[in-house]
């Protein structure tokens, strides 16, 4: 068959810049969503993007369109999230892709994301679309706007589409210009050619197993076909293949050029990776199809079953939850204070708390974790370096030659008069500033150079504040650097829990120790005795707090009172009491190990 009448395209654009708006106006202007199931950013399907007003994860959907010309073409857009931890969505569904809308808000001009993704589809050979939004907005400064993406990517301004995805002004032209300046896929569609699909996402359904995000690159595949991955080998019956509209919707085949789904009873997770090409086993491919570059989590931390008897079910819920989500890892491990868990791996600290809220959500589990820290080098004296991603397997100081720690390029993008202020958060955070670009006359870029630890738990947020939000930054991996890097224990009356501690900076150690010490006292109870809670490096204590005693029984000054008001009182400690756990002669609520995250 034909593959001239498909067009597959991702929209890609800095966070909050009407990705997702501009495809519902696709979606509505295309009739495929029901008029009646229509609500806004409806490929946003999970809970947690609906309310963070966030794309997570990439949503394919396949549209059918009537030009101008006359024919119908079949659309398969991607919509990407725009968050830096995310990126890897973004360029998973790059390579399912000829070209990408660029989507630029003209209220805010380009920012830090819009340069990276843009730089990613250069790099992937894709015809950019770029694509002016909101200018329904009085405060659009849309030529200011098209100025910067010819200055800063070489994007000719009047190349620009000028677009209202609230309104649907422009949305027309769009469509026409993927017509037009976005290539059709290359393969043969044919029923005899060798069959090759690239495997960009999954996603698993108690029933049917995992279900396989697809791009056809060669060939034709319906049910019952034999197909066989790659990666592994094996052979799997075809159940049933189908396009999403959004909603998965079952078709006889798919052949090339296609971005659908297939399902093959595949009830282990760890049998299909993301990136894997899936041949036919009766005319297979020669070789796989390029994939994708391994991304490796940069961030780890504990996660452990609130209830120990849940270990079992976290395991099997991981395992789900990576079907879905090829970017974290996990393996076991053990903790002290907490019991049996497991050791995760993501790539940032909002990829994190997404994946701690999609077990809470969509495996009703009670999580608690660890302080997230990066992998670190240590090189001990005998020679032998350790990679090291858990404060509790940190060698004895006498052991240790030196440590070095991972580093990353930083771009931010900020106002002419928060510059000083920006300076002084990198300074803060053991960075250094390598460069300036003037972006126009109001704004600039910093390229910053900084530890990934020191950026980890709040930058982001002390960044958005002290540029009052206009701001914005990614970051890329650069390697590793020495440092002065020691293991901060704290002692919950006198004992270490292992689950609080963390590796710092000789020189920040007092301040953070007092941080965490601090957090605690504010979140732990009044226990029967006084509580001592200490930091301290190597046995020596660098920051302290006390928990007084408590003298009264809560219910006391209801002596004598109401007996219901007594009664639930004690309900409500009793509940209070089952989420504490127990460490030594101290309980210690849930939410402590939460807070201490969130120590500034
Ligand atoms: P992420 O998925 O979080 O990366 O964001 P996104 O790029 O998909 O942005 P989204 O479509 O969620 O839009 C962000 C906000 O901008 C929403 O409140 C939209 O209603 C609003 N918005 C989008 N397009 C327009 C537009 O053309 N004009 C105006 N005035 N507002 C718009």
């Amino acid at each position: 068959s034909d593959l001239s009448h498909i067009r597959n395209f991702s929209i890609i654009a800095h966070i909050d810049h009407g990705k997702s708006t501009l495809a519902d106006r696709m979606l509505e202007l295309t009739h495929t969503v029901d008029e009646r199931k229509m609500r806004e950013q409806v490929l946003d399907a999970m809970d947690l993007e609906r309310e963070r007003g966030i794309t997570i994860k990439t949503h394919p959907v396949t549209m059918k369109y009537k030009a101008q010309d006359g024919h119908t073409y079949r659309f398969n857009l991607m919509d990407t999230p725009g968050h830096v931890d995310f990126s890897y969505e973004v360029s998973r569904s790059l390579a399912a892709c000829e070209g990408v809308i660029l989507v630029v808000d003209a209220a805010q001009g380009v920012e830090a994301q819009t340069v990276s993704n843009a730089f990613l589809a250069a790099g992937e050979n894709l015809v950019i679309i770029p694509v002016l939004n909101k200018i329904d907005l009085p405060s659009a400064l849309t030529e200011e706007s098209a100025a910067q993406l010819e200055d800063l990517l070489a994007i000719e301004a009047e190349e620009c589409i000028r677009v209202s995805a609230k309104t649907g002004g422009g949305v027309g032209e769009v469509m026409e210009r993927i017509v037009r300046d976005i290539p059709p896929p290359e393969g043969s569609a044919e029923e005899q050619a060798p069959f090759s699909a690239l495997v960009f996402d999954s996603k698993y359904d108690p029933y049917q197993g995992a279900v396989v995000y697809v791009r056809i690159f060669n060939g034709r595949v319906r049910r019952g076909d034999r197909i066989r991955a790659m990666s592994t080998g094996r052979d799997y019956e075809v159940k049933g293949v189908g396009l999403f509209s959004p909603d998965p919707r079952p078709t006889d085949a798919l052949s090339a050029g296609d971005v659908g789904y297939l399902t093959a009873n595949i009830k282990d997770a760890s049998e299909i990776s993301i990136g894997d090409t899936v041949t036919r086993t009766n005319r297979p491919v020669e070789k796989p199809l390029p994939g994708f570059q391994e991304i490796h989590p940069m961030v780890f931390a504990g996660v452990y079953p609130m209830d120990t008897a849940d270990y079992e079910k976290l395991g099997a819920s991981l395992e789900k939850l990576r079907l879905n989500d090829s970017a974290f890892s996990y393996q076991n491990e053990s903790s002290a204070a907490l019991g049996l868990g497991y050791r995760c791996g993501f790539l940032g600290l909002l990829h994190m708390e997404v994946t701690i809220e999609r077990l809470r959500r969509e495996f009703d589990l009670d999580i608690i974790t660890t302080y997230p820290g990066v992998v670190y080098r240590v090189h001990l004296t005998d020679g032998r370096t350790l990679e090291i991603d858990n404060p509790v397997l940190w060698p004895e100081t006498t052991q240790i030659a030196s440590v070095d720690e991972p580093m990353i390029k930083v771009y931010i993008i900020c106002l002419n008069d928060h510059i000083g202020d920006m300076m002084q958060l990198v300074m803060e955070r053991r960075g250094t500033v390598t460069h300036t670009d003037t972006i126009d006359a109001k704004r600039l870029m910093l390229t910053c150079r900084l530890p990934l630890n020191e950026v980890l738990i709040d930058f982001y947020d002390k960044l958005k504040s002290v540029s009052r939000g206009y701001s914005s930054m990614d970051y890329e991996y650069l390697g590793y650097e020495e440092a002065d890097l020691v293991k901060m224990d704290i002692l919950v009356h006198g004992e270490p829990v292992d689950a609080f501690a963390t590796i710092v900076h000789r020189e920040k150690a007092p301040a953070q120790g007092r941080r965490i010490c601090q957090a605690l006292k504010d979140v732990i109870p009044r226990q029967a005795f006084s509580v001592p809670l200490q930091a301290a490096i190597n046995g020596n204590i660098v920051a302290r707090e006390t928990i007084r005693q408590y003298r009264k029984d809560v219910t006391a000054k209801c002596y004598g009172g109401d007996i219901t008001r007594k009664r639930k009182l004690l309900e409500k400690q009793k509940a209070g009491k089952k989420k504490m756990k127990q460490i030594g002669q101290v309980s210690i609520p849930q939410e402590a190990f939460i807070r201490v995250l969130k120590t500034e």
